[in-house]
C-alpha cells in the first residue's frame, strides 16, 4: 500500500477509533486511511497484545499509533505492529493530556527534537520496512528554551525527524498548551494555523504532509489539498460519519453508499463480534451520528442508546432502529 496515494485520513482518537468504529467508517469510506487509538508501548509489550492490535482485514489501510518515549520499547512495539500487518506506524507527539505528559510522551516530546529523532530511528529499525510517521502539533507552550520563532522551531523539528527516517508528518495545526488547558480545550482554544502546514510543504517538498485540525467540509478539504498532500479529519468523521463518506466520494469518485445500506452491511460484523463476546453497545455507540440531520435521527439514536445494552439485543435491534429514518430521506437510497 502506498500511503501517499491516500489523501484522506481519519484521526487517531482515544476511546473512539477502536476496531468497531474503524470497521463502520470503512464501510462509509473505502479510501481513507484509518488510525487506531493511541496504544502505549507498555500495553503492547506487557499487555494483551491481541486485544490492542487485532484488526479486521477490511480496515486496510490502517495505521497503528504508538505512545511512548523509550527507544527500545518503541522499536519493539513497532516490530509487533509491522508484523501484525499495519500499513504504517505513527508516533504520537501531539497529545497534551497530563496522563500522557507524566509518561513523558505525546506533545511534550516536541521539547526535545533530538530525542524524537532517536525514537524515530529506533522505530524505523524495528518496523522492518513498514513506514514510520509522526503526528505533531505546530509547537508547544511554554516555548522550549532557545526556540526562535514558532515556525523555525517546527521546521527544525521536522528536519531532524525526517533525517531519522520519518516518511510523513501529520500536523495538527495548533500549538499544544502543556500547562493550564485540558485536552479538550487544547483541541479548541489555541488558534488553527494551517499555513504552517503549507509552509512546511514548500520547505520540504519531498515530505508527505497531512494537515489536521478543524477540517469539516469538502470545500475545506479541497482548499487544503491545493497546498499539502493530504488531510485528516477527527471529530467531524466521528460525529457526522456520513460527511466522511461524502468527502471520500467527492475526492475519489467512489460510489456514495446509502446510510441504510451501511447499516445492513454492519449486521454480519455485529453478529460476529457479539459471538466473540463484544457487547452490542460497544459497537453501536460509534454509529449514533450516522443519520445526523435526517428526520428520525433522534429516534435512531434513542433506540440504540436506550436498548442496545439490554440482554439479548442484537443485529435485529439495529435494523429496527434504522427503520426510524424513512428510506426516502436517505439521499442515496436505492
Ligand atoms: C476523543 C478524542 C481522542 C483523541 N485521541 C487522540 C489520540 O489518541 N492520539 C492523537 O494523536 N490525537 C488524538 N486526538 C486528536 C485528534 O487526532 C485530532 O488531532 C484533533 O481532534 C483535531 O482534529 P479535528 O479538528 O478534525 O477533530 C483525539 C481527539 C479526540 C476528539
Amino acid at each position: 500500500m502506498n500511503l501517499q496515494q491516500n489523501i484522506l485520513a481519519v484521526a487517531p482518537m482515544m476511546d473512539w477509533t477502536d476496531r468497531h468504529c474503524r470497521h463502520f467508517l470503512r464501510l462509509l469510506s473505502p479510501n481513507s486511511v484509518l488510525y487506531t487509538e493511541m496504544v502505549t508501548t507498555g500495553a503492547i509489550l506487557h499487555g494483551d497484545r491481541s486485544r490492542f492490535l487485532d484488526f479486521d482485514p477490511s480496515e486496510h489501510p490502517v495505521v497503528l499509533q504508538l505512545g511512548g518515549s523509550d527507544a527500545a520499547d518503541l522499536a519493539q512495539a513497532s516490530r509487533w505492529g509491522a508484523r501484525w500487518g499495519y500499513d504504517a506506524i505513527n508516533l504520537n507527539c501531539g497529545c497534551p493530556s497530563d496522563r500522557v505528559q507524566s509518561g513523558r510522551f505525546g506533545a511534550c516530546l516536541m521539547a526535545d527534537p533530538n530525542h524524537v529523532a532517536e525514537l524515530v530511528a529506533a522505530m524505523v529499525e524495528g518496523a522492518e520496512g513498514t513506514p514510520v510517521t509522526v503526528k505533531c502539533r505546530i509547537g508547544i507552550e511554554p516555548a522550549p528554551l532557545g526556540a526562535r520563532d514558532e515556525y523555525s522551531y517546527l521546521a527544525d523539528f521536522v528536519q531532524q525527524i525526517t533525517q531519522s527516517g520519518a516518511s510523513s508528518i501529520v500536523l495538527h495545526a495548533r500549538t499544544a498548551v502543556l500547562d493550564g488547558l485540558s485536552p479538550k480545550e487544547n483541541r479548541e482554544v489555541p488558534p488553527l494555523r494551517h499555513e504552517f502546514g503549507y509552509r512546511l510543504k514548500t520547505d520540504f517538498p519531498d515530505l508527505t504532509i497531512i494537515l489536521n485540525g478543524g477540517i469539516s467540509s469538502i470545500t475545506d478539504v479541497e482548499n487544503h489539498l491545493a497546498h499539502v498532500d493530504g488531510v485528516m479529519l477527527g471529530r467531524t468523521a466521528y460525529q457526522d460519519p456520513y460527511r466522511l463518506a461524502e468527502i471520500d466520494s467527492a475526492l475519489t469518485g467512489a460510489p456514495l453508499p446509502s446510510r441504510h445500506d451501511v447499516v445492513e452491511r454492519m449486521l454480519p460484523f455485529i453478529e460476529e463480534r457479539l459471538k466473540q463476546g463484544a457487547p452490542l453497545k460497544a459497537i453501536t455507540r460509534h454509529m449514533l451520528g450516522l443519520f445526523q440531520g435526517l428526520p428520525g435521527a433522534r429516534r435512531w439514536r434513542r433506540i440504540l442508546s436506550e436498548d442496545a445494552h439490554r440482554p439479548g439485543s442484537g443485529p435485529e435491534l439495529v435494523r429496527q432502529a434504522a427503520m426510524a429514518v424513512p428510506r426516502q430521506f436517505d439521499a442515496q437510497a436505492a
